[in-house]
């Protein structure tokens, strides 16, 4: 039987305060009639030991795979011993970086041949994650991938059928899963603390040059520094360009636009809060409004998506938006909205709201009620939200940290991680959908559960 909202208001109090979570503070929740803004505490409890040293490569050493191996080099007993990029420059600054001892190359094969390596990190553009995981379990290696998985959806059966295969520790990098934002709020969804899912929103506004992709290109870039040949060895041939190489994420042959860079990362948090395999319906609309550098890929994009009635949840729909040219700038969000209230979630913060209704507002209800013969109270009024922000503990080392962690404690124990291949392609498909649905201008279906496109819902 469905909870009436005040009981389910209580059994959600009564929940929350009974869990096992550390709530360290907020003695009367919601206590008080006013707006009271009670407080209270995530913390993290890691229960990991140092066992052996594990011995980590990175393929790709550019922006995110450097900042991904400053990380995991935090991570008690590990140890980088190779690097691997295209570019000389990337090359000199890990040996700087981290000794002169490191092996470095531009052969990403060099590595998984090396016997002492045990994971690798791969931060190459998009077009190069499937094929260098596929091979790099099967040199026996561990993999973390970072996101989005694959480059186009036909190419995730390969990376899940490696994994299964070889039965290597394979974590996307979608690093929010892990944070204990993400954890609260799918605490919190199955408590019941915002009712019955409905919607979900997510959104980013940017306008400087360099967030938006245009980034600067080393003055020694050319033939000579860049093995341009083995960059687009996989993809359609070309003369050397410096800015398809450093600027990839414009151009369709290497990237995947906003919903692959950053939708992406949404589809991850939101499957994981919720439990969902994904969307069944796609649809996407944008354009390129004002970075005209050659882009291919649109500056300003719009995505819904259907969720079908699941095991996990109920039917939700989904607006996703992205806008390069935002003059307020700045902005990422993500909110789930239910029949109860309302949470905004980050990776260390989640601010639930609830909405205290008292009673029907509704003129033609209140009409029914009175014509049948019932005492009509005095019109109640919508009280203003309570509020619950759910902060990280001090000291809190992030979700970036948490999922390194997260990953080695896996390859240590011989465990799983929860961004695994099958997760990582229910993440990137829809956002590989949405670039999709924009260039065929046409709706996109998905079997979510089969992992398979479909012709209509
Ligand atoms: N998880 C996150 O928050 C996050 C953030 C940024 C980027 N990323 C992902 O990380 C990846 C890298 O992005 P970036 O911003 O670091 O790009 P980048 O251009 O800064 O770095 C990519 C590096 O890969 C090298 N490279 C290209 N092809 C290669 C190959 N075949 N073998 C070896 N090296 C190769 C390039 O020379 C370059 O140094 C992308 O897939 C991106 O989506 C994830």
């Amino acid at each position: 039987m469905k909870e009436k909202p005040e009981q389910s208001r209580r059994s959600f109090i009564k929940k929350l305060t009974t869990t096992s979570a550390a709530i360290a503070a907020g003695t009367s929740l919601f206590a008080s009639e006013t707006s009271v803004k009670p407080f209270a505490i995530l913390k993290r409890q890691l229960g990991y030991s140092q066992n052996d040293q594990i011995n980590l490569a990175l393929i790709g050493a550019g922006g995110m795979g450097t900042q991904d191996t400053i990380v995991a080099l935090q991570v008690p007993g590990v140890k980088l011993v190779a690097v691997c990029d295209l570019y000389d420059g990337r090359l000199r600054d890990a040996k700087t970086r981290w000794g002169a001892d490191i092996f470095t190359t531009k052969v990403y094969k060099e590595i998984l041949n090396r016997k002492d390596i045990d994971a690798v990190i791969i931060a190459t553009p998009d077009h190069w994650h499937q094929q260098i995981s596929v091979d790099a379990m099967h040199a026996g290696k561990h993999v973390y991938c970072e996101k989005p998985m694959v480059h186009a959806v036909t190419e995730g059966p390969a990376v899940i059928k490696a994994q299964k295969e070889t039965g290597k520790i394979f974590q996307v990098g979608s690093q929010g899963v892990s944070s204990l934002g993400n954890e609260k709020a799918h605490e919190l969804l199955k408590s019941g603390a915002i009712g019955e899912l409905n919607y979900a929103e997510g959104f980013w506004a940017r306008r400087e040059p360099l967030e938006v992709w245009q980034y600067p290109i080393p003055e020694d870039a050319s033939t000579q520094t860049v093995d341009w040949e083995t960059y687009i060895s996989n993809t359609k041939k070309r003369d050397y360009d410096s800015k398809r190489f450093f600027r990839w994420r414009n151009y369709t042959d290497y990237g995947t636009g906003m919903a692959g860079d950053l939708f992406v990362h949404l589809f991850s948090s939101l499957h994981y809060i919720t439990g969902s395999m994904g969307p069944n319906k796609i649809y996407a609309s944008g354009g390129l409004r004002f970075w005209n550098d050659g882009r291919e890929v649109p500056d300003v994009l719009l995505g819904t998506f259907d969720y079908a009635k699941a095991e996990a949840h109920p039917a939700f729909n989904l607006s996703l938006r992205c806008n390069f040219v935002d003059g307020t700038s700045g902005t990422t969000f993500l909110k789930l909205v239910g029949s109860e209230g309302s949470m905004d979630i980050t990776w260390d913060k989640v601010t639930l709201k609830r909405n205290k209704v008292a009673g029907s507002d509704d003129p033609f209800y209140l009409d029914k009620l009175k014509k049948a013969g019932n005492v009509v109270q005095e019109r109640k009024k919508m009280l203003p939200p309570e509020e619950i922000v759910f902060d990280a503990d001090k000291g809190y080392k992030g979700g970036p940290y948490d999922h390194m962690v997260n990953f080695f404690t896996a390859i240590r124990n011989n465990g799983k991680v929860t961004e695994d291949a099958v997760f990582g392609y229910r993440a990137a498909a829809p956002a590989l959908l949405c670039n999709d649905s924009y260039y065929k201008n046409s709706p996109m279906f998905w079997d979510p559960e089969k992992m398979q496109m479909k012709k209509q819902v």
